[in-house]
């Protein structure tokens, strides 16, 4: 078992890549959507136009499919094969040059060659990392990859909102897709050490009735301190 991380996550989106657009309302749009922010978020932060991208957590290619269809040279990793292999099918599909491989973003330095001008990690990845520990070797990797003035762009949920509020379900996305109506929705599970398990719902109408699959994942609750003081 590989250590901090046992293979739950990988299990959880293995079996979820073939499902996990439906966790936007249009997956399609959430690209485009995405790659306009994360474009504006480069050209303001980054000292120069980055010659290439590291997403090193990108799933089924959210934000590497839309960032690859900007012109930039995308390289997307991450530690669930069935993600990647459909990343690499959406690229295909999309005819877009970008590169993909299954990596554990804690192993980035003996897996990926070169260094990136620019990395990311999008919508809520970093905390399926277990403790500090695990985060910080994780952030060690993402620095050793990042060229000298190289910049690191990411996203996590507000923890430090979520741990006073402790909320116990996420709101309902519904959207059609090719005629189905699907609904996805979480359900938290608190647990005393700011970690909880995620149980995430996805149901689709089929022949009048709901089909419901439960999936389950684990992630820590990581304050904006303790994410600023492991990535300084
Ligand atoms: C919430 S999804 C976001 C994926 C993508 N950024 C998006 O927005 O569609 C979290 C992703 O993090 C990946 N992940 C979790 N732990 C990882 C690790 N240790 N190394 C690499 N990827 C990891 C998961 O496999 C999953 O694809």
């Amino acid at each position: 078992m590989k250590k901090g991380l046992d293979k739950s996550v990988e299990r959880f989106y293995n079996d979820l890549a073939i499902d996990y657009h439906l966790v936007y309302q249009n997956w399609n749009k959430s690209i485009e959507r995405q790659a306009t922010i994360i474009d504006q978020l480069i050209k303001q932060h980054a000292p120069q136009k980055p010659e290439n991208i590291l997403d090193c957590t990108c799933g089924i290619g959210t934000q590497a499919l839309g960032l690859s269809e900007m012109g930039y040279e995308v390289h997307g990793t991450d530690i669930s094969s069935a993600s990647i292999e459909r990343a690499q099918a959406e690229a295909k599909k999309r005819a877009l040059p970008a590169t993909f491989q299954v990596v554990d973003v804690r192993q980035l330095m003996s897996k990926v060659s070169g260094q990136f001008d620019t990395i990311i990690s999008f919508d809520n990845s970093l905390p399926h990392l277990k403790d500090q520990q695990d985060l910080l070797l994780a952030a060690q990797h993402i620095k050793a990859k990042l060229s000298p003035h190289g910049i690191l762009l990411g996203s996590t949920r507000d923890y430090d909102l979520l741990l006073q509020e402790k909320p116990v379900s996420t709101k309902p996305i519904t959207s059609i897709n090719n005629g189905i109506k699907t609904i996805t929705f979480q359900l938290w599970d608190w647990k005393p050490d700011k970690s909880y398990v995620v149980n995430h719902f996805t149901m689709k109408e089929l022949n009048n009735e709901f089909e419901t699959t439960v999936r389950k994942a684990q992630y820590t609750a990581f304050t904006r301190s303790e994410m600023s003081h492991i990535f300084a």
